[in-house]
């Protein structure tokens, strides 16, 4: 932490003079632990927040101008824009916040005319790794806006406005998961969400025996570009075809004896697995929070394997490298559940490790991974934390 805020407080000072007054504010990033590809699906969703996450050092600059820096990013310097250019794209990482920025204009949250702000980010969630880091920006630049300008939003509808932000501003026609995970985050809990009607449950995940390890395939992904959107397509496709024999609101509305007596209606056989995954994967994922609140982790961890392999052969997301984790992952000792996590097409994958196991794991995953692709994977253990917060000021 101390370091964070020495990074903070130098780039402070070394970009805009001083530090003194900056307010200095967190967002977590998050993991889900099952639940994948179907909060646009009117699915159940079980992710958690992280204590490693996203920060910024915030100040009043009097002017009319916002002026960004990213400590991850130094090589971009200092990007400024007036607050009444909010709908001119930056074309840079700067698009996140100034997204949210726009979003609060649309919803009625106008920033005074000399509401212009000095901005440090930086980030400790690593780059590409699937863990959220645009949502964790996102939620941060609304969290501190709020607190600045006393527009006094809570965590739901900032969860809310800065998924419009990214649907709307940065063109990625996400879910709410991410930004609702990262909002709404709680220390040792998981949040059991229904994304149709986004009630929301806090279930503990405490692993005494058992830590949460990230492996990331370092292969980079991108979700704006096109097979995000493009499940998102197959799916409604598969859901206009239902529709044609009865009212189906969202696919996860049906359970898996439903779909089976309907699924022939569905044109595409293509389509078709797409729905299958989102409808068995809402049911994995009722039966997973119920194994968890019986206190049953071998159960848990089954149904993360299923999840993966439906990912895997039904919604095709996964890829060699997210493949060759979890191939690895089984084949290990003393893991109770792995798969992959978030979007896919690359990031990282989510396993459950006894604690004694935990070194081995890295060892022998790394190495067969090394061996499947050519090149390292990063592991890193994790902790589940709290969401944003203003966490410190600079005197
Ligand atoms: C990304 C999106 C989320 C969700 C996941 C897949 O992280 O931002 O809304 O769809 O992919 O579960």
């Amino acid at each position: 932490m101390n370091e964070v805020l020495n990074i903070l407080k130098t780039s402070m000072e070394e970009r805009f003079g001083s530090a003194t007054g900056a307010d200095v504010f967190f967002a977590p990033g998050r993991v889900n632990l099952i639940g994948e590809h179907i909060d646009y699906n009117g699915g159940h969703v079980f992710p958690c927040a992280l204590t490693i996450g996203t920060y910024a050092a915030v100040r009043r600059n009097g002017t009319d101008t916002m002026r960004l820096y990213s400590a991850n990013f130094p090589g971009r310097g200092v990007i400024e824009f007036a607050l009444d250019t909010l709908d001119e794209h930056q074309n840079s990482w700067a698009d996140y916040p100034k997204g949210v920025m726009w979003a609060l204009k649309q919803h009625g949250f106008v920033l005074p005319a000399d509401g212009g702000l000095d901005i440090v980010y930086y980030g400790n969630i690593p780059n590409g790794s699937g863990l959220s880091s645009s949502a964790s920006i996102e939620v941060l630049t609304a969290t501190f806006l709020s607190e600045t300008f006393g527009f006094g939003l809570d965590g739901v509808y900032i969860a809310r406005l800065c998924k419009e932000s990214e649907n709307k501003y940065n063109g990625v026609n996400c879910g709410i998961m991410d930004q609702f995970a990262i909002a709404m985050g709680a220390k040792d809990k998981a949040i059991f969400l229904d994304t149709a009607t986004l009630d929301y449950t806090y279930v503990p995940f405490v692993l005494p025996d058992a830590k949460i390890v990230i492996a990331c395939s370092n292969k980079k992904r991108g979700l704006a570009d096109s097979e995000y959107n493009k499940r998102r397509g197959e799916c409604e496709a598969a859901l206009a075809d239902l529709n044609t024999v009865r009212p189906v609101k969202a696919l996860c509305d049906l359970t898996p004896e439903e779909f089976e007596t309907l699924a022939g209606v569905i044109q595409d056989p293509v389509n078709a697995r797409r729905a299958k995954h989102a409808v068995t994967e809402n049911a994995r994922t009722l039966q997973a929070v119920d194994a968890l609140n019986r206190g049953d982790l071998d159960a848990f961890g089954t149904l993360m394997k299923a999840s993966h392999d439906s990912l895997r052969y039904d919604f095709e997301v996964t890829g060699k490298e997210l493949d060759a984790l979890y191939e690895a992952a089984c084949a290990a000792g003393g893991v109770i559940g792995t798969r992959m996590t978030g979007a896919g097409f690359g990031g990282c994958t989510v396993s459950i490790v006894r604690n004694e196991c935990v070194d081995a794991f890295i060892e022998s995953v790394g190495a067969s991974y090394r061996e499947a692709v050519g090149y390292d994977a990063s592991f890193y253990a994790v902790n589940v934390g709290d969401g944003p917060a203003n966490i410190a000021s600079f005197a």
